[in-house]
């Protein structure tokens, strides 16, 4: 069994992003600027936010964080939105989710410019993604497909089993696993809440990506040997071992699964670190307009 160590290829990624970012500022370019808005005191929203505005420091980009508390309107977040889409210094932004219940989540994504769009939720990057044209894609299915690549997995005519099919994770995940070329090229099969016989489904698997956000939902008799492994999950659980109170717990019962894996990704330190990553990558595309000229 291989473990595909998602912090060190994330840490690796991030020293080429902020050698690029280096020569851009060295030539006289202009920094790379990510402006996150975050609404009320989720503690995982909160973690999240502020590990991003950590690596835009870490890379070298300049990031704003916006701040409201969870009674803001949703007037005043379509103000933000447009706000940020019109500012010429930002060049992505996002909103971080979920959002209070009184604010449509939906209108919020779809207010934003989809050139500025770095988490790749906006219908447009969405639709261009699933015909593959260039887009941003979203930031853990772009983590998960980078971490294929870097560990040379072979995908073609390989069945691809995704468990999940949330619009961040399952649904554009099975789109770019079947995708033309490396790493595509798959079979794939997404299951769900709903699918009846998954046990069966998996046991013909030679990649699992798991994401349906149940804690050791796999088990090791639902896998076959040599099987690859991809744990999504990151459920929070009560723990008196931690400071925080708590620790994050995947999708694969990962003792039992990883004596017959051929490769798998710890929880944590497998897909979150990549997540993250993919958002500096994409915010790195957006100043340089690679993606949108
Ligand atoms: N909430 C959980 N994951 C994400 C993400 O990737 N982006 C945003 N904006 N919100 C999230």
């Amino acid at each position: 069994m291989q473990l595909i160590d998602g912090k060190a290829i994330a840490s690796q990624i991030k020293k080429e992003i902020a050698e690029e970012v280096n020569t851009i500022k060295a030539n006289g370019g202009k920094t790379p600027h990510l402006a996150a808005v975050l609404v009320g005191h989720d503690g995982g929203s909160e973690t999240y936010v502020s590990n991003k505005v950590r690596t835009c420091e870490e890379v070298g980009f300049k990031s704003t964080l916006i701040r409201y508390e969870s009674d803001v309107t949703e007037k005043e977040i379509l103000a933000c939105v447009e706000r940020l889409n019109k500012d010429a210094d930002v060049d992505g932004f996002i909103v971080q989710l979920p959002l209070p219940k009184h604010i449509s989540e939906e209108k919020v994504i779809e207010a934003i410019d989809y050139r500025k769009d770095v988490d790749g939720f906006h219908p447009i990057n969405v639709g261009r993604m699933s015909i593959g044209l260039p887009c941003f894609i979203s930031a853990t299915p772009a983590g998960i497909v980078e971490l294929l690549k870097r560990y040379n997995i072979p995908t073609q005519g390989k069945n691809c089993v995704v468990l999940g099919r949330s619009n961040i994770v399952g649904k554009p995940i099975a789109g770019l696993m079947m995708q033309k070329g490396y790493p595509g090229d798959a079979t794939v099969t997404v299951c769900h809440s709903r699918t009846p016989n998954i046990k069966e489904i998996c046991l013909e698997a030679d990649i699992i990506i798991a994401a349906m956000g149940v804690p050791e939902f796999l088990k090791g008799d639902m896998v076959k040997e040599g099987v690859t492994v991809i744990d999504v999950g990151t459920t929070r659980v009560p723990s008196a071992e931690t400071k925080s109170g708590f620790k994050l717990k995947g999708d694969v019962a990962f003792d039992e699964v990883a004596t017959k894996a051929g490769f798998i990704t710890p929880v944590p330190g497998g897909v979150g670190p990549m997540t993250i990553i993919s958002l500096m990558k994409n915010t790195l595309l957006a100043g340089k307009k690679e993606i949108y000229k």
